[in-house]
Formats: C-alpha cells, structure tokens, sequence
C-alpha cells in the first residue's frame, strides 16, 4: 500500500515511521508513506498556507490553492482513496481500518489552524475523525490512522494476531494471561493450564461476551443484532 500524507509537519513522522510494526512494514514493502509538505506548493513569497476568513472570525484558514496544488502533484491521484482528516467527519472505527487496508493508494490531508477552506473538501472523497475532540493537526490523527490500517496489511502480522481483536466481530478481545502461574494472589485461571482446546474457546467466548456486555453495551446490542441477521 502506498499512503502519501498532505501536512505542514512532515517532521512529525520520524519516530512513529522508524519504530516497531510500522518500521518493519516499510522495510519489506508492504507500506510506504509519503510525507509531502504542502507548504512547498505555496505561491506568494512569504509561503503562506493560511490566511483570515472571510466574514470576520478568529483563526486562520488553509487555502484551497496549496493544498490542491500538493494534491495534483501526486502521481495517480485521481485513483486514490483521499481523505481529510475534520472532527466533522465520520468516526474512524477498526471495520474502517479494515476497509481502508484493502485499498491500494490512499492520500491523507492534515489541516490545522481554524480548519479548511471549504472548497478543499470537493477534491476528497470522504472525511474522517478519529473521535470527538479537537487535536491542533491532523498529524497524530494521520499517525493513528496509518498504525491502525498498516497491523491489517497481509503479511505484516500474522492475520491470527488481529482477526480476534477487539472489535473484530462487534466483540472486545478475551483476557489474557501469561507466567507466573500466581502473582499476589491473583491466579491463572485453571482451564486455560489444561491444554483442553475446546474448554479454553468456551471459556474465552464467555468472558468475550461478558466484558463486551459489561463494558461496552451498545457494541454487545449490536453484536446481538447482527447475530440474529446471521
Ligand atoms: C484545530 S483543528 C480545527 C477544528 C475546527 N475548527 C472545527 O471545529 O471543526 C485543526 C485540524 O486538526 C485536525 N483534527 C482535529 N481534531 C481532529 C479529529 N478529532 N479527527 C481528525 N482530525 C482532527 C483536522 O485536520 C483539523 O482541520
């Protein structure tokens, strides 16, 4: 997959593209991410990006001129998926990232200041939030989003490692434990020492359902509804 990401702040990126899965994904090919400043497609001489709204108003916008100008430099963009990244837009969940690693060519605009002029949003195909809050940039929204989708990738881990992961199927993953057997008291429970396959995917499926019903009751309704359409 390739993700060229549209920002103001390209450094940024270093460290979260130069560590763990990611690093290992670029390193074999299954990802490589383009940082491209759109400040660099600027044309006045103080290369500026943003200017004051029309209508009077706190905070600067972007201009539309740069950030298009960035966007048409990139080879094939036309056929890309690209995205803004807005609080406005709609809520990045896992079964995005999974729809979203299918693709083969996104572009990713990171906005900042005020916002976008609005003219910017009719050269993208949809906008996406990673929550209901407001972050200074899109850059760590990018940062998430590129993590979320890049563990997805086949070949990047073993598809056994994510297709039980949280909200894989409308579920919370299951517990996990690992040695010691005891710490402080706290025990492993005993029918996952048996080696009794079957009574270790029982049990893992109730406690599945328990903690989606407990901690996250409109995620276990939903499962109980898309069980039914089954
Ligand atoms: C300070 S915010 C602008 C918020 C804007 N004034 C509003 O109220 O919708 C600057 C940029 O950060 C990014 N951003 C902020 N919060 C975000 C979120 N929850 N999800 C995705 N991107 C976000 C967007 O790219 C946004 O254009």
């Amino acid at each position: 997959m390739m993700i060229d990401v549209l920002t103001l702040f390209p450094d940024m990126y270093k460290n979260v593209l130069n560590e763990s899965i990611i690093k290992r994904a670029i390193e074999e090919k299954h990802l490589e991410v383009n940082l491209i400043n759109f400040r660099d497609f600027a044309e006045d001489k103080h290369d500026k990006v943003d200017d004051y709204p029309y209508g009077g108003g706190a905070g600067m916008v972007l201009k539309v001129g740069p950030v298009v100008r960035a966007l048409k430099s990139i080879e094939n963009y036309e056929s890309a998926k690209k995205i803004i990244l807005t609080p406005q837009g709609s809520p990045f969940k896992q079964s995005k990232a999974y729809s979203l690693s299918q693709e083969l060519h996104l572009i990713i605009l990171c906005g900042h200041y005020e916002g976008y002029d609005e003219r910017i949003r009719s050269y993208f195909d949809e906008e996406i939030s990673i929550g209901d809050f407001v972050l200074t940039g899109g850059e760590l929204a990018s940062m998430v989003m590129i993590d979320a989708i890049t563990r997805l990738l086949p070949g990047v881990i073993k598809q056994s490692s994510h297709q039980n992961d949280s909200f894989s199927n409308h579920l919370l993953e299951h517990p996990h434990y690992t040695r010691p057997r005891e710490f402080e008291g706290q025990k492993v429970p005993d029918v996952l020492l048996n080696g009794h396959h079957a009574k270790i995917e029982t049990w893992r499926k109730e406690h599945q359902l328990k903690k989606t019903k407990d901690k996250r009751p409109k995620l276990y309704k939903k499962y109980l509804e898309v069980k039914r359409d089954d």
